[in-house]
């Protein structure tokens, strides 16, 4: 198990006095990990981390979180001055390719992205087979999923060039799926995206516009969006990205792997907050309401959690809900809606709820999803299609994961193991003997 000069820790059974050395090894930032890849070999064992709260399922390069400190980097760089200085198109190359773009590279990054927009014709043909009613994330369970049917051309996965026009080809779309599915749900025509526009203004423009006039993009709604889509690109082995790298290391079709993390993200434990948030600021209703929701969320009987807050790994303010805050302010203001209601109510919600003990003791803070439901509301965006727009951001993060893996060339499929507790052996009793 241990190699020389290498860093290890013993592993001792007590009650047999047997023990193994095993390695350790440092990243270049963050928690030190313990090597177990041999453990079942040597030790004939497991180890038990249900929820893998402790457990480091891959190498990577692509993100950093320190969840003490409220630290989130993309390739070193802080989330802050991302979400300031940068765009969503320039993170996602930042993501997948390790460094930001120079001119030439970010404008034929751009150019590739927008040329490959449109979807084939036939995939619209998808959305008829869904009840108006659908929630659309359903719809892009579906759609995205059914991509996997449409482009044969890019399907061995081990050819680098195929793996770089599926990952253009999944960033430049989602847009365009994300904003078909609103069109369908409120009965609209679809709206063709337009290459004179950019990635945020894009897709404001084919959720907003209609055929019958002329649309004019806000430029402070499509770089509050810009900004977003941002917060949201990518967030280390989070479930929906560990969905993905997960179904894409038995070598399935990229297309249908990032509908795996689509079905992921979609559970209110993780991207679906945004709009459990929003619902339950709408059920608060008065500010006089906030104490008994505080009590709620600490009743243990009840399995009423405030949404918005908590985090696996944050256990102290997740930096993007002090860019979400802050971007609320900018919107409302734009907008003329500067004492929302919503608004209101979120930060008095936050202000309780942080000099509460329970609170303060679990280390619960807000996450990205506590304020973003308030400023996409606000621009218009149905509630329903929140956890679309996290989706849609999140492909440029899911997308540089898939890539990494790929590249690896150690990756295997993925495969864990249990503790089992079920019946010991036994032998098969015949219909007629049994009571
Ligand atoms: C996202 O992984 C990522 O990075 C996700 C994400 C990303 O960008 O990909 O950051 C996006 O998913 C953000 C999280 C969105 N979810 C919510 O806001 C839903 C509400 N939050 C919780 O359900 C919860 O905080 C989780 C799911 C986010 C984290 O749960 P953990 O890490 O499994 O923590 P836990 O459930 O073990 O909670 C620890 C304690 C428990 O109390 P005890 O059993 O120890 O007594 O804290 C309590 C929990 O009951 N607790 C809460 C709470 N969150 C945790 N109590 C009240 N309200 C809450 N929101």
């Amino acid at each position: 198990m241990a190699t020389d000069n290498q860093r290890t820790v013993t592993l001792t059974d007590d009650s047999t006095g047997k023990s193994w050395k095993l390695n350790l090894t440092s990243g270049t930032m963050g928690p030190d990990v313990i090597d177990i890849r041999k453990l079942q070999a040597d030790a004939d064992m497991f180890t038990f981390d249900p929820g893998y709260t402790s457990t480091a399922s891959c190498e990577s390069k692509i993100t950093f979180i320190d969840g003490d400190k409220g630290i989130l980097l993309h390739r070193g760089y802080p989330i802050e001055e991302l979400a300031e200085k940068s765009d969503f198109l320039e993170v996602a190359y930042l993501l997948q390719f390790g460094e930001l773009p120079n001119p030439h590279q970010k404008a034929e990054w751009v150019g590739s992205i927008t040329r490959h927009t449109m979807v084939h014709e036939q995939l619209i043909r998808f959305y008829s087979g869904f009840r108006r009613d659908a929630h659309p994330m359903a719809v892009m369970c579906g759609v995205v999923g059914a991509l996997s049917a449409f482009y044969h051309d890019s399907l061995d996965i081990h050819d680098p060039r195929q793996r770089e026009i599926a990952s253009h080809r999944l960033i430049a779309k989602m847009p365009t799926l994300a904003a078909m599915a609103h069109k369908y749900a409120v009965g609209q025509p679809f709206m063709y995206p337009q290459n004179n526009l950019n990635y945020a203004e894009n897709f404001l423009h084919m959720m907003f516009a209609v055929p019958a006039e002329a649309y004019k993009v806000n430029p402070v709604l499509s770089r509050a969006i810009d900004k977003i889509f941002i917060l949201h690109a990518d967030h280390e082995q989070n479930a929906s990205t560990s969905t993905v790298r997960l179904a894409s290391s038995s070598g399935a079709n990229p297309f249908a792997c990032m509908a795996a993390g689509i079905a992921s993200l979609w559970g209110p434990a993780h991207g679906g907050a945004n709009e459990a948030v929003l619902k339950m600021l709408m059920q608060i209703g008065s500010k006089d309401n906030i104490p008994d929701v505080v009590r709620r969320a600490k009743d243990k009987s009840s399995d009423f959690r405030l949404m918005g807050f908590g985090h696996r790994v944050y256990k102290n303010y997740d930096p993007r809900a002090k860019v979400m805050r802050q971007t609320c302010h900018e919107v409302l203001s734009e907008l003329g809606h500067r004492n929302d209601p919503l608004l209101e109510t979120a930060m008095e919600l936050e202000r309780v709820a942080l000099q509460d003990d329970y609170f303060i003791e679990k280390k619960l803070y807000p996450n990205v999803d506590f304020y973003s439901g308030i400023v996409l509301r606000a621009m218009g965006i149905p509630m329903s299609m929140f956890t679309v727009l996290f989706a849609l951001a999140r492909t440029a993060g899911w997308v540089a994961h898939w890539q990494e893996q790929l590249a690896d060339p150690h990756q295997k499929i993925g495969r864990p193991r249990q503790l089992y507790t079920g019946p010991t052996t036994r032998s098969f009793v015949p219909l007629d003997k049994r009571a």
